[in-house]
């Protein structure tokens, strides 16, 4: 088969990487990947957004399937143009896909499924968002409505800083036309999963959880980012847990879907909060998690491709998947000044030593090649320093053994990815 893998970051390295050991595959094609992605793919220079391109170069190069990573070319319709091509493509269709681009919608497809989620309310009023905040008192959580690159929610620990985020949102427009409306939900306290499923319209299958860290520094502290380290399987989500997920969660949601005439194709992607009272959803997102894939991808034990096409199919009620006995982890490195603005073009060296520690792989995010061959840091976050181990510990030491190999005065790490775990 040959595969198109549309993205370039560190999710879409570990996505071809998994790819690359099928022995379906014949030839792999990434856009626009990165550095790494190189080594296992042929990269080519299509912007992951650019919808037409990357259905001419499929239909140009005979691609049996086309997998997507990002949500932003699944919300423009990309799996849409796919089938009008006939094209072959894993991620769901842009009506599906908002369950990640509406954050309304997805409130209402979840209180129509009975799925429990934080109570909540939309606004495109200013002045009665504040009246709202004021009455429900904080802690509250304000959310500009639409895609705001995973940065337009505010936890607000009073209500001063509710009111100065319905200011940066609805009046500032800080994340532009996105707050245009905002929903203001309940504040959720537990501990945060990334539960992910995978789904061909009508049957789901358990991709396994994982646990992010989204805050920049050691301790869950300083800014959001898109996500700092992971590892998998987080022990507080027991297999009971999963299975109350599936059932009031997933699978009710995948039904009021289909109902709604928009079938859920691809990976759903819950956020989860494990409260005194179970799991409750925070938000959906419609594709793998970035870093959770490389760690999900690490233990996935069957071959990934079936898998996809299955989805693709509708054929998942007849397949199953299986897992390595492991503990994987990932610890993302960033460039200095991430989640803010950063320097480009920093090299970084040490990268084999680095992958020669026993159980590491190492996911290229933002990298790319300076004429000379040196290898250059081209993003915000920009490697994923990832181990197995037959303990999370195990995982935990070979990831930062093989991080104290490289040689990056750019870049930074947290320390402490996995302490929820581990301590
Ligand atoms: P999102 O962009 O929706 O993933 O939200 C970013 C982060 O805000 C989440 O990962 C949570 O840590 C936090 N968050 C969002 N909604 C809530 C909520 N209702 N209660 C508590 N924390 C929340
Ligand atoms: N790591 C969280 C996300 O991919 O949205």
């Amino acid at each position: 088969m040959r595969v198109l893998v549309v993205g370039g970051g560190g999710r879409e390295h570990a996505l071809c990487w998994a790819l690359a050991a099928s022995p379906l595959l014949t030839k792999l094609f990434c856009a626009p990947g990165n550095a790494g992605i190189a080594e296992v793919a042929e990269c080519v220079a299509i912007g992951a957004e650019d919808i037409p391109g990357l259905v001419a170069f499929a239909k140009d190069h005979a691609i049996d399937l086309v997998v997507v990573g990002p949500e932003a070319p699944l919300t423009l319709g990309l799996a849409d143009a796919c089938a009008a091509a006939g094209l072959k493509c894993f991620g769901p269709s842009a009506a599906a896909a908002r369950l990640e681009g509406s954050k309304t919608f997805t409130k209402e497809v979840a209180d129509a499924a009975g799925a429990p989620t934080a109570a909540w309310a939309r606004f495109t009023d200013a002045a009665a968002a504040r009246a709202y905040i004021r009455a429900k008192d904080a802690p509250i959580v304000v959310k500009a409505d639409g895609l705001a690159a995973g940065k337009g929610v505010v936890v607000a620990a009073t209500i001063a800083e509710a009111e100065a985020a319905i200011s940066d949102i609805m009046e500032d427009r800080v994340h532009g036309a996105a707050g245009a409306s905002v929903v203001i939900e309940e504040c959720l306290v537990g501990e945060e999963i990334s539960f992910f499923a995978l789904c061909d319209g009508i049957t789901a299958l358990p991709l396994g959880a994982a646990q992010d860290h989204k805050r920049m520094g050691d301790g869950d502290t300083g800014p959001n980012t898109g996500g700092m380290g992971a590892y998998s399987p987080p022990p507080i989500f027991t297999e009971a847990l999963q299975e109350d997920v599936m059932a009031r969660i997933i699978r009710p949601v995948l039904a009021e879907m289909a109902r709604r005439g928009a079938p859920f194709k691809g990976v759903l992607f819950a956020g989860l909060m494990i409260t005194a009272d179970g799991p409750k959803l925070i938000e959906f997102n419609v594709r793998f998690g970035d870093p959770e894939c490389q760690v999900l991808m690490l233990r996935l034990k069957s071959d990934l491709l079936p898998a996809l096409l299955a989805a693709c199919d509708g054929e998942l009620a007849r397949f199953d998947l299986r897992w390595e006995a492991l503990h994987a982890m990932v610890v993302v490195m960033a460039a200095q000044g991430y989640p803010g603005s950063y320097a480009k073009g920093s090299e970084i060296r040490g990268l084999e030593a680095a992958g020669q520690v026993s159980g590491v792989q190492v996911f290229h995010a933002g990298t790319a090649r300076r004429e000379d061959g040196a290898l250059i840091a081209t993003g915000g976050r920009v490697l994923g320093i990832a181990a197995t181990g037959k303990t999370l510990r195990e995982a935990r030491d070979a990831a930062y053994t093989a991080v104290d190999q490289l040689d990056w005065p750019g870049g930074f790490c947290r320390r402490d990815i996995g302490w929820r775990a581990l301590n």
